[in-house]
């Protein structure tokens, strides 16, 4: 069966390429669409072929534990800081990161075997204008420069809590509900920092993209990714050598949403900090969280977590949590297998710690599915549709009330949801109401 949806997805990228070439030279724009569309197609392919296993129906409402206990637990937060959710405070340096996950040339890859990879490699390559000059840049160069200028960043821009978002996708699908992340990123958190680690943002025509940010003051720097530097020192260093030199397939997973894996625990150790997908709304400040990974679902009878999702991390640098991530990753890579080195990888690696009692040892903490993730993916939908009736409408004003004073940020499951229209008196439009700094986004009107 993988074999022979391989072989359709490479029938279908040879198909396409064909097409490509017939039509590249007269008509250049539907050669654009064309080619949109079977990423989109590709991208369903994988969307329906590599899921998440079912999860059974749950009500987070209904759940026994809350992030008032948790939190009320966790060792390195105060009595006082309970009370600090909905308050902003304190002035520690945690940042923000965030990935989204397609395809673009972060790395370039030498003698990946597989015909379908250097298909791949070329089809990317296409859509995003990337030469592979622009790919090998002398490492030493560019090393000193991510360095030195994060550094520079940093010292000019007096953080008061310091995020990092990562988006290995084109400048062109760098949307609306992208830029959307960030402002209500900003809305909870106006005097910290982000670091936007991006290809493709870290130009001009990216610098206009969130110049409406810079323009107000908000602190905001987009940023070519050094990943022997960012590596360095840790068990991903040799893992990317390795995978440099081609002594592993990559799989058929795009490989840049595994090094989107990699990459955020290894900034978040290098670096500590708030890592976020950039298909998260935050709704609360997070700065008085530190070392939290959140659940996904939690086991209706035994009411533990059955699932820990890795698209919020909150950990200081070092964090021996993230050291064990980041081995777990090198070790147990698996690129044919969705989730693998991602929401499984922290799943597995915070089970094997005992987490309902030792993750104390372990100064972390997981916090309920409400914190981050109060809305499942298979339930994402109805928080984009109106409600059509009175028994909908109440339904949705309780779940409203409840997220807005249970929930620090709500995860849209960008996969499931990307190609939702967010109805106007939904759910996700009244948060995002919430959560605005400009409030001109056209899903707002
Ligand atoms: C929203 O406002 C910002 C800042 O004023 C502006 O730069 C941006 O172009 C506006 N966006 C839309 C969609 O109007
Ligand atoms: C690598 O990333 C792809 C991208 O979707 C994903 O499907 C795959 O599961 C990842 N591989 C692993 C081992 O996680
Ligand atoms: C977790 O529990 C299992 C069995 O319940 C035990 O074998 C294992 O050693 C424990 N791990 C830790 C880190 O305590
Ligand atoms: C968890 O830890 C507490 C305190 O250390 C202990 O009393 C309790 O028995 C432990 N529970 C389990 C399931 O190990
Ligand atoms: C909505 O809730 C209110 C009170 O909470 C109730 O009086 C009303 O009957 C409900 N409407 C519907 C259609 O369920």
């Amino acid at each position: 069966m993988e074999e022979s949806r391989r072989t359709e997805q490479v029938d279908l990228l040879q198909r396409l390429k064909k097409l490509t070439v017939s039509l590249v030279c007269c008509l250049p724009l539907s050669l654009l669409g064309l080619l949109l569309m079977l990423l989109l197609i590709y991208n369903s392919f994988s969307a329906f072929s590599l899921h998440f296993d079912p999860i059974p129906p749950k009500s987070t409402l209904s759940l026994n534990y809350n992030h008032h206990q948790v939190l009320h637990h966790h060792p390195s937060l105060s009595s006082s800081s309970r009370s600090t959710l909905t308050s902003s405070s304190k002035s520690d340096s945690s940042m923000l990161l965030a990935v989204k996950e397609t395809s673009l040339g972060f790395v370039q890859k030498q003698k990946v075997s597989p015909i379908k990879t250097e298909r791949r490699t070329r089809r990317r390559k296409r859509r995003n204008g990337l030469t592979p000059a622009m790919t090998q840049k002398p490492q030493g160069k560019s090393r000193q420069k991510f360095k030195t200028r994060i550094k520079s960043f940093l010292s000019e821009s007096s953080c008061e809590s310091l995020f990092f978002m990562i988006w290995i996708s084109s400048l062109e699908s760098f949307g609306e509900r992208e830029r959307f992340t960030i402002e209500s990123l900003f809305k909870s958190h106006p005097n910290s920092c982000l670091i936007l680690v991006s290809n493709s943002l870290d130009c001009e025509r990216g610098t206009l993209i969130l110049k409406p940010f810079t323009d107000k003051g908000l602190k905001v720097l987009a940023i070519k990714p050094d990943f022997t530097y960012i590596f360095k020192d840790t068990s991903a260093e040799k893992w990317f050598e390795r995978l440099k030199k081609g002594m592993f397939s990559p799989g058929v997973i795009p490989l840049e949403q595994n090094l989107s894996n990699i990459l955020r625990l290894a900034l978040l150790y290098k670096f500590g900090g708030i890592y976020l997908d950039t298909d998260v709304i935050i709704l609360k400040p997070l700065t008085s969280l530190h070392n939290v990974i959140g659940a996904q679902t939690v086991d209706p009878v035994t009411r533990k977590w059955s699932r820990l999702n890795n698209a919020v991390l909150i950990f200081d640098k070092n964090h021996p949590l993230l050291k064990s991530f980041i081995d777990e990753f090198s070790r147990t890579f698996n690129g044919n297998k969705w989730g693998h080195n991602g929401p499984y990888l922290v799943s597995r690696v915070v089970a094997r710690f005992n987490v309902s009692n030792s993750s104390w040892d372990m100064g972390f903490s997981v916090l309920p599915p409400s914190s981050f993730y109060p809305v499942d993916w298979t339930r994402i939908s109805g928080f984009y549709r109106a409600s059509v009736n009175g028994r909908e409408a109440n339904w949705s004003h309780k779940r409203l009330m409840h997220l807005r004073k249970h929930s620090l940020s709500v995860h849209l499951w960008n996969r499931e949801s990307k190609k939702l229209r967010i109805e106007k008196g939904s759910i996700i439009q009244k948060l995002m109401s919430d959560s605005c700094i400009f409030c001109n986004s056209s899903f707002l009107h």
